[in-house]
């Protein structure tokens, strides 16, 4: 089978969020597969462009019709002995050759011709797939430029859509006229585009995809809710026949802990005393008293609303009166920003503030925390949580999307579940999970076998993949 993936990130190009991880692991996953060939496109980012450590060829150029538009694409592809597996970049330097990949006033219309120029592109390199596996409201236009230009013609017929969300709260919208004037689109399709006033990109994707699927299960359920779905629950309710819930996995290569080279010492579930020489580290990099008898919490996130750290801000007084160490990595909002910062200052030997993106520290915390904190409003899947796990670091995670499905509430009586739960949305209930996690910690016995048995949960993308060729077989055969 053919794959095209399209979408605005992946690492190790490009990546802002959770989107860039699964961009980068799902092809890798599926390109493992007997007769398969995946195809990965992604702008040509002014940030891949200038990076020398990316191997990039340059294949042809034409132009792209966007509207009244004639468009420059370039097309160039990273240079690869593995076949099966190929990264496309769509070129045009007034697009794309900016710092950021989102947040420009243009943002629109960067990303319909985007989404064009991958559809004109099948021509030029004459390889047609079986389906396109479109991703958030970026690439959203994908599906519906092939219905309303490219349907008619005999080699884009048989492709078949999957459009996947990641997350409900970006959906793509623009002005009335962006249909007309942007997207050249013919007046009877202002139906399909328009959602409460304007132009809507997520909705019109399901109308026009074969499938559409969200990042966990419950999500999937979640989002067919008026509190999850940030206007679009009836659209949804009324295709809920063609959309599911696929949960996200990690790469289990990149996250290893016996074979991390960012971490100060490798460990496994057999040699967790190592994982309390990576704890003595972090405590000693971040200038928090270096003991082994306090639980230590980490927030790696973006300080932002729905993340839940306005549950963290009304008992963040109480938490640190509790013997435990706090360590928040991640930007965001100014005013959480400005929190952490100061708390930090007032309880140095408690509360380690870092806002910065740093993925050695990162790694570094994932190896050396013993609980991670996840106290999310809405999370679509969450890869914190999976990564921690990994490490042998208990999650506290607010039962919503793939939380809830990645993180069982842990039973003393039975062993079973994987950290601790709280289920309405309240920063007291928070505190309790927190503290029940604290409380374990001091029970070695059960600590350690928690430790162990999340350690061996399966994060990986061997079950999620196959869910994805089950949909990609109904929409083909
Ligand atoms: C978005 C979601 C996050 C999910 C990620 C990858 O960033 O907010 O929950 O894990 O996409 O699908």
């Amino acid at each position: 089978m053919k794959i095209l993936l399209a979408s605005s990130e992946a690492a190790p190009f490009i990546k802002t969020g959770g989107l860039g991880d699964v961009a980068a692991a799902l092809p890798k996953a599926l390109a493992e597969s007997a007769n398969t060939e995946v195809y990965v496109f992604l702008p040509y980012y002014k940030a891949i462009k200038d990076n020398p450590d990316f191997e990039i060829e340059y294949l042809t150029n034409f132009t792209v019709p966007l509207s009244w538009r004639s468009v420059y694409c370039g097309l160039f592809r990273a240079v690869s002995k593995r076949k099966k597996l190929q990264y496309y970049f769509i070129d045009n330097e007034y697009y794309f050759y900016r710092d950021g990949c989102y947040g420009h006033y243009d943002d629109g219309e960067r990303f319909a011709f985007f989404s064009k120029a991958i559809l004109e592109s099948l021509l030029h390199l004459d390889w047609y797939p079986d389906v396109i596996h479109a991703n958030d409201w970026q690439t959203a236009l994908v599906p519906v430029f092939l219905r309303a230009f490219y349907m008619g013609s005999e080699e884009y017929q048989p492709i078949r859509t999957l459009f996947t969300i990641h997350n409900m709260e970006y959906q793509g919208r623009f002005p009335d006229e962006f249909v007309d004037e942007v997207l050249g689109l013919p007046g009877d399709w202002k139906g399909t585009m328009q959602f409460d006033g304007c132009t809507n990109l997520m909705k019109a994707a399901i109308l026009t995809s074969d499938r559409v699927s969200t990042v966990s299960r419950t999500y999937a359920y979640e989002i067919q809710n008026p509190y999850f779905a940030h206007g679009l629950h009836d659209v949804l309710r009324s295709h809920s026949y063609k959309l599911s819930g696929v949960v996200n996995g990690i790469d289990t290569e990149v996250f290893d802990p016996a074979t991390d080279p960012l971490i100060y010492t490798n460990f496994d579930a057999a040699t967790l005393e190592k994982k309390a020489e990576n704890k003595k580290f972090l405590q000693e990099r971040l200038g928090l008293a270096v003991r082994d008898d306090v639980p230590m919490v980490v927030m790696i996130t973006r300080l932002v609303g729905h993340k839940g750290v306005d549950l963290i801000q009304a008992v963040m007084g109480d938490l640190l009166w509790d013997d435990l160490q706090l360590v928040v990595i991640g930007t965001g909002e100014w005013q959480y920003e400005e929190m952490f910062r100061s708390y930090a200052w007032n309880y140095p030997a408690k509360m380690s503030a870092n806002i910065v993106f740093d993925n050695t520290l990162a790694h570094q915390a994932y190896a050396g925390a013993d609980l991670v904190l996840m106290p999310s409003k809405q999370e679509p899947c969450g890869l914190t949580q999976l990564i921690a796990m990994r490490y042998g670091t208990i999650p506290i995670v607010r039962e919503t999307g793939g939380l809830f499905d990645t993180v069982p509430a842990y039973d003393i009586a039975t062993g079973e579940g994987n950290g601790f739960t709280f289920k309405t949305y309240n920063a007291h209930d928070m505190l309790d999970a927190v503290r029940r996690g604290e409380g374990l910690f001091h029970d070695k016995e059960h600590w350690t076998a928690l430790q162990k048995s999340v350690m061996a949960h399966d994060s990986s993308w061997k079950r999620s993949v196959q869910e994805y060729w089950d949909i990609y077989h109904a929409m083909t055969d």
